[in-house]
């Protein structure tokens, strides 16, 4: 397993480019199952979960080409060709590495009329139950069994006894969820009329995968609001490379080196970016006193000395997002003063705390609270990562940490980070990639 060796105490200096949304990327792969032609994409990031959805897509029959295959320079524009799709199966080998592979649920049925998706298990940040995307699909028509780890689902049976087309609905769900509201606005793409999803997702990734399926021939309005209302059409069409859709810039590979930047020091500018898209974690960290200047496509960022501690609580978009919460808590262990973190999104996302309790954190979790005492200096030790942005905490806290922090199981910083180390050499960091 590839550990990380970090030697902190190096300032940053110099420029990053932002990937692509991995958030944006996974819903859009799997959107392209509901045309019968050629999807192109482009700004698509680097990632383990990007390859896990390519394989799931192409084990259904989608045809991949990568650009870069053609021997096209550019490694980001993908297109796929769900022309002949021969298995509209999700298999647990595959589901159980990657919870957002139940993004093919509402696709498929959609435009198969049935599906086969193995359940997603718990993960380390929670039980994370998909009960509101069922009840929204049945809410729609759909005829749904869950036996054998399976979700087996069917559109409702026409006159010839054979599964049909969804039927549009009002669907309220329990809670807000983001991939609970991009698997329904796909499948009331082509469902029979309309569709009305109130207590909607407002994530700058919902907006993102709403203008992929408009530029495909959807009907969709509200995206961005509580309430998204889509007229099913019969049939979506393709986009070829010249028509491609740019996924937007990745806002938690953002705020994960503006927390860098605010820990450990320096001044960087972060282009191909959306401050727009990150205001409650740019307010946080301008009120530690770390300096943030948005230009169009850029955000300049800068900071010396100690930051200060500063409380949150995590919330649905446009509040503090909570695939922030991690990273911002490394920024805390070094500020001046303590602070409060509540986590109000997941049951168990306070994984890391342990970990950087090893580098020497002062935290102290009583429930969903972390309370956080910032000391001068953390130590470097060998530490776990446990999942995707507790990995990128440890990495925040190494980049600061006095002398050697290894990171462990960065496999996880794989799935969701494109290039990190790369990126962090390239301001200055001191890390390698240990193969092991
Ligand atoms: N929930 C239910 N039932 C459902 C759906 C959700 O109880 O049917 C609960 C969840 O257990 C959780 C809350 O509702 O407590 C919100 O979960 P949500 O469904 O919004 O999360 P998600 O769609 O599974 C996406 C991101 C996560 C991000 C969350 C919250 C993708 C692929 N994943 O997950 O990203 O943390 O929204 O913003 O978009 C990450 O990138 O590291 C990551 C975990």
């Amino acid at each position: 397993m590839d550990k990380l060796l970090i030697r902190g105490g190096r300032r940053l200096q110099g420029e990053v480019t932002i990937s692509g949304a991995k958030n944006a990327a996974l819903p859009d792969l799997c959107a392209t199952l509901l045309s019968a032609e050629p999807v192109t994409l482009a700004n698509v990031p680097q990632l383990q979960d990007v390859n896990t959805t390519i394989k799931l897509l192409a084990n259904m029959g989608v045809a991949v080409q990568r650009a870069a295959d053609r021997g096209d320079d550019q490694h980001d524009v993908i297109t796929l060709d769900a022309g002949k799709v021969h298995n509209p199966e999700a298999p647990y080998e595959l589901v159980k590495t990657m919870r957002a592979s139940i993004l093919v649920l509402g696709p498929l049925l959609a435009r198969f009329g049935r599906a086969r998706v193995s359940l997603p298990g718990g993960c380390a940040i929670g039980s994370r139950p998909v009960d509101q995307h069922i009840k929204g699909l049945q809410a729609m028509g759909a005829h749904i069994v869950v036996e054998h780890g399976y979700i087996e689902a069917r559109g409702p049976l026409g006159a010839d006894g054979q599964p049909g087309r969804l039927k549009g609905a009002r669907i309220t769900t329990d809670m807000v969820t983001v991939t609970g509201t991009e698997n329904l606005m796909m499948a009331a793409t082509l469902a029979e009329g309309e569709t009305i999803l109130e207590n909607a997702a407002q994530e700058p990734e919902i907006v993102d995968l709403a203008n992929l399926l408009i530029a495909m021939g959807a009907r969709i309005e509200g995206q961005g609001t509580h309430r998204i209302r889509i007229q099913g059409v019969d049939a979506l069409h393709g986009l070829t490379p010249a028509q491609a859709h740019q996924i937007i810039p990745d806002r938690i590979e953002t705020g994960t080196f503006l927390c860098a930047v605010g820990a450990a020091g320096g001044d960087v500018t972060l282009r191909r970016t959306d401050a727009e898209q990150l205001e409650a974690v740019i307010d946080k960290l301008r009120e530690a006193g770390v300096t943030v200047e948005p230009g169009a496509d850029f955000i300049r960022v800068s900071a010396s000395g100690r930051p200060k501690a500063v409380g949150f609580r995590t919330k649905e978009h446009p509040g503090f997002p909570t695939d922030m919460q991690a990273q911002f808590m490394a920024l805390n262990c070094v500020a001046e003063g303590s602070a409060a973190i509540h986590e109000t999104i997941f049951e168990n996302r306070f994984m890391h705390v342990n970990e950087l309790i090893r580098l020497g954190a002062r935290v102290e979790v009583d429930g969903h609270t972390a309370v956080v005492t910032g000391v001068p200096a953390l130590s470097g030790a060998t530490v776990m990562a446990t999942d995707l942005r507790a990995s990128a905490s440890l990495v925040i806290a190494g980049l600061v940490a006095e002398g050697e922090t290894l990171v462990d199981r960065i496999y996880h910083l794989d799935r969701g980070y494109d290039r990190m180390e790369a990126k962090l050499r390239g301001i200055g960091a001191d890390i390698e990639r240990v193969k092991g």
